[in-house]
């Protein structure tokens, strides 16, 4: 039988009992438990088989709950919630003693974000306590963008997957951190850094892909398929450093036309990097079901989400 359902109260149900729920959000599926049961946020380390190092992302209904999880929020991160939330940015801000260290791995601070889909709003604002969510996939492997995606990785470990289609940016949120009041880019995400700046203006990045990064969403390798996978500037061109083995192509506008191209994707054929980025992840499952010997995607020009999707592709590519 399949886990995948639309009904809020049953997730509901599931939470209060201290088990997991794989929740949508505009960016992608999120695997997600009570941020105050240990029990749960010890099954979300189990299930994704995450090391303990790697913090978790809390979820909440609304500004208002802020006050109760964080000790101090800078002027540029009032500004960035007033323009952001409910949306793709996560703010990681001192923490207050009532979150569990298990949540921040024992650091200081808390990730905290509010996403925008309503039935992941309307189950947090029933809900009495926030949840703690990271992407609902094995430890460096795909995001899910569909509950399919989802019920593919988890279908026997988890009770249920509440369904709210397709998720519509498909990149993970923003993360920003602060350092002395001012913001600091954790890790390049759906919010593209050319709308952050409008609101505080210019802001460091801080997204290195070290081996063992304090963030780990920052880890150099990860988001990745099984298939090797490489970026292309040139697609025509690596292509002929492959002859003879099967080849998958990720493109971003145009197909392709090559006998050794057993499967392509194009990501947009208006060029829209938005349905791109949302398209990307899906895109990528299906390349690595595809049996293929190399996965050759396009890179993308480096401005706005496209920033994003070039990190994502770099990361899946090591
Ligand atoms: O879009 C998203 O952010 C999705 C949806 C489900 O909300 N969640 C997500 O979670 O991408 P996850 O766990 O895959 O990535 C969370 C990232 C990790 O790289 C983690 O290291 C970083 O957030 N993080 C969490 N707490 C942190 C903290 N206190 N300081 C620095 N980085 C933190
Ligand atoms: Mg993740």
């Amino acid at each position: 039988m399949s886990i995948i359902s639309k009904d809020i109260s049953k997730a509901i149900s599931v939470l209060e009992a201290e088990g997991l729920v794989a929740i949508p959000t505009e960016t992608v599926y999120g695997l997600a438990g009570n941020i105050f049961s240990e029990k749960a946020i010890n099954s979300i380390f189990e299930t994704k088989q995450r090391p303990f190092f790697n913090p978790l992302i809390v979820h909440i209904p609304n500004i208002y709950y802020l006050d109760k999880i964080v000790s101090h929020i800078p002027e540029k991160a009032k500004l960035l919630a007033d323009a952001f939330w409910p949306g793709p940015i996560t703010l990681v801000l001192k923490k207050k003693s009532v979150i569990p260290d298990l949540i921040t791995a024992g650091k200081d601070t808390v990730a905290v974000r509010i996403p925008n889909h309503p039935t992941t709003l309307e189950l947090l604002k029933r809900l009495d306590f926030p949840l703690a969510a990271p992407s609902a996939n094995p430890f460096n492997r795909i995001s899910p963008t569909t509950a399919k995606h989802v019920e593919d990785y988890f279908k026997n470990d988890i009770k249920m997957v509440l369904d709210g289609g397709a998720c519509k940016s498909g990149i993970e949120s923003t993360i920003i951190g602060f350092e002395n009041e001012e913001p600091i880019i954790y890790r390049l995400g759906s919010t593209p850094i050319e709308a952050i700046e409008k609101v505080v203006g210019k802001i460091e990045i801080k997204n290195k892909k070290e081996s063992s990064p304090n963030a780990p969403g920052m880890l150099a390798r990860h988001y990745a398929p099984k298939t090797k996978t490489i970026l292309s500037d040139n697609i025509l061109e690596s292509i002929k450093e492959y002859l003879g083995h099967r080849i998958g192509i990720l493109a971003f506008q145009n197909k392709v036309k090559h006998e050794d191209v057993k499967f392509q994707i194009v990501l947009s054929e208006s060029a829209d990097m938005s349905e791109a980025a949302s398209n990307l992840y899906d895109a990528l499952h299906q390349l690595d079901k595809k049996d293929l010997d190399i996965i050759i995607a396009k890179r993308f020009p480096n401005q706005n989400i496209g920033k994003s999707i070039n990190d994502r592709l770099e990361r899946a590519t090591k």
